[in-house]
């Protein structure tokens, strides 16, 4: 992490309202740069409020938070897999090396459990990010959700032990 106001740490249930707000915002200014009203309107909903976050939150073995400036800047969500679900940094707080310190926290428990590929479907969005990371596109796809497809990269990197 390049800044000592900047931190990551586990999730905590209190930090659901936040995230609700984050990814709403980060979906609405950053993803949409590459993605149509129509897809952002279903990929950033109006149900997915804190309550919605915190039942989802409760389903992953791991979710890390980092705070930065006083709020929370970022969160990623990562299963025994080797799934990285969602990773998103708040608009306000890009380019700072905030999603690099979340990958980074998930990587190091990953291989602290002996997890040896991650993997990931990456927006449009993220794909020069996880490619700067070590990822490698699988396959490009088209993935059907709600009545949109949205194009993704599906993408690994395989951890030295
Ligand atoms: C992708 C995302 C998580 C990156 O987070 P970030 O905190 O801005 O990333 P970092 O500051 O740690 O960047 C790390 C490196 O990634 C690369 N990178 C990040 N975003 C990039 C972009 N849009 N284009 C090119 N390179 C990029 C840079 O090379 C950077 O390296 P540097 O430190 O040498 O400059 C963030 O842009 C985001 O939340 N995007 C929208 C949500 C999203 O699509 N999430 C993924 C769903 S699959």
């Amino acid at each position: 992490m390049p800044e000592q106001d900047a931190f990551v740490r586990a999730y905590r249930e209190a930090d659901a309202e936040a995230i609700a707000r984050l990814y709403r915002e980060t979906v609405r200014t950053i993803n949409a740069r590459d993605y149509s009203a129509a897809q952002i309107a279903v990929w950033a909903r109006p149900e997915q409020d804190g309550a919605w976050w915190r039942e989802r939150m409760a389903r992953y073995p791991a979710v890390f938070v980092a705070e930065r400036l006083g709020e929370i800047a970022g969160f990623a969500e990562t299963e025994d897999s080797g799934h990285v679900d969602c990773l998103y940094v708040h608009h306000r707080h890009q380019g700072v090396g905030i999603g690099s310190a979340l990958l980074a926290a998930i990587e190091t428990r990953a291989r602290s459990r002996g997890i040896r590929r991650l993997f990931a479907d990456v927006s449009l969005t993220a794909h020069p990010f996880f490619r700067a990371k070590g990822f490698t596109v699988l396959r490009k796809k088209a993935s059907p959700h709600r009545g949109q497809r949205f194009e993704l990269y599906e993408m690994e990197k395989h951890l030295e032990p």
